[in-house]
């Protein structure tokens, strides 16, 4: 590996600077992936196409010099490959043509084999590994149970979940099957794509801050802890939107890094991890909006708060927004690159 500071950060070594990528590093703010997604057709017909893939994974290392690439692809995969029918209408969010409505439904659900149903993911990852070689580590990457539940439930997104949580409050038991059904078919996933090539993997679980404060531990954690403890042989990460209030516990959780959003006060992170785990963020996305100055103050600031201790990774608290100007990008790696190095 030419370059392992992304993976020495996770392992709480020291790095001689702090290693950074970004969530949705690849994306619609880049107009060579503009240009690579006009040519597939559809986002769908981009994610199944692995050169496509690794072709827009490799556009934002190439561009800015990231720590660490990601597998391109979408949380969604699973679901369509347990044969919801996944669809992206033009400028709307995702569609699921058979969500899970009724107990029938929930019920059939079963658990996809990746090696065939998701095959092209997998293929992805082992072209992307190819076409890096070895420059950066590859993340490789899942929902949380909890998240994908969510959009099974709901067939869409949704600003309250309310199909969710009415399903919670009325069949927590069904609620529970789903979620087990989604940590086998994650865990068997994460691993299909390590055999593939990936060399850390992420969950995102982007709903479960939505939950009620009791809420949280028993219907995501418990169910991203399941997967974590299935998933061992490379360095594990896991992400809540909104997770602030369950720090502590998702720090427990057994896996190596936990992702802090915006709202996460970093210095108060990493008392509470004592050493224990890595963190990564978390600088507002929105921050990107500002002037190059006011990028580099800001990304000065992230630094300054986890301070000089191993084990951080610099990332945005939430993925790069649609419209991010492709400079602030570029002066926000520049600056977390050099800033750091005379801190390390
Ligand atoms: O980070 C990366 O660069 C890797 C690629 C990646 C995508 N989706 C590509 C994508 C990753 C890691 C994801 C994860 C994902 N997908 C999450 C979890 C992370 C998060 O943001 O919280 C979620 C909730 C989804 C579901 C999803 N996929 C939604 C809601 C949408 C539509 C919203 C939108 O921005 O249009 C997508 C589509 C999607 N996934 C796009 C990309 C680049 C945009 C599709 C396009 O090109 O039109």
């Amino acid at each position: 590996m030419k370059n392992d500071t992304f993976l020495r950060a996770l392992a709480r070594q020291p790095t001689a600077y702090t290693p950074v990528w970004l969530m949705r590093q690849a994306g619609r703010y880049l107009p060579e992936y503009k240009a690579t997604r006009a040519r597939a057709g559809s986002f769908l017909g981009l994610a199944k196409t692995p050169e496509l893939c690794a072709q827009v994974a490799l556009q934002p290392i190439e561009r800015f010099d990231l720590d660490a690439a990601i597998v391109f692809s979408d949380i969604l995969t699973i679901p369509d490959a347990m044969g919801l029918g996944l669809s992206f209408g033009e400028g709307e969010g995702p569609r699921f043509e058979r969500p899970l409505r009724d107990e029938a439904s929930i019920r059939a659900l079963s658990v996809p084999d990746p090696t065939v149903e998701l095959r092209y993911v997998l293929d992805a990852v082992r072209v992307t590994r190819e076409a890096l070689a070895d420059r950066v580590p590859l993340i490789g990457f899942s929902g949380s149970p909890f998240t994908l539940a969510c959009y099974m439930i709901e067939g869409g997104g949704s600003d309250d979940w309310r199909n969710v949580k009415a399903l919670l409050h009325s069949r927590p038991e069904l609620l529970h099957r789903v979620l087990e059904v989604n940590a086998r078919a994650v865990s068997d996933y994460l691993n299909a794509q390590i055999d593939a090539g990936a060399q850390a993997v992420m969950l995102f679980d982007t709903w479960g801050g939505t939950l009620a404060y009791n809420d949280y531990e028993p219907f995501s954690l418990a169910y991203s802890k399941k997967v974590l403890g299935a998933v061992s042989r490379v360095p594990r990460i896991l992400f809540t939107k909104g997770g602030n209030p369950w720090l502590a516990q998702m720090m427990a959780s057994g896996a190596d890094a936990i992702g802090l959003d915006w709202t996460s006060d970093p210095r108060h992170a990493r008392k509470l991890a004592g050493g224990r785990v890595a963190l990564q963020g978390n600088l507002d996305p929105a921050a990107l909006f500002g002037p190059p100055e006011r990028v580099r103050e800001a990304a000065r600031r992230v630094i300054d708060a986890f301070g000089r201790a191993p084990g951080h990774v610099f990332n945005l608290g939430h993925g790069v927004l649609q419209g991010t100007p492709i400079d602030s990008v570029a002066a926000l790696v520049d600056e977390v690159r050099t800033y750091s190095r005379t801190r390390a």
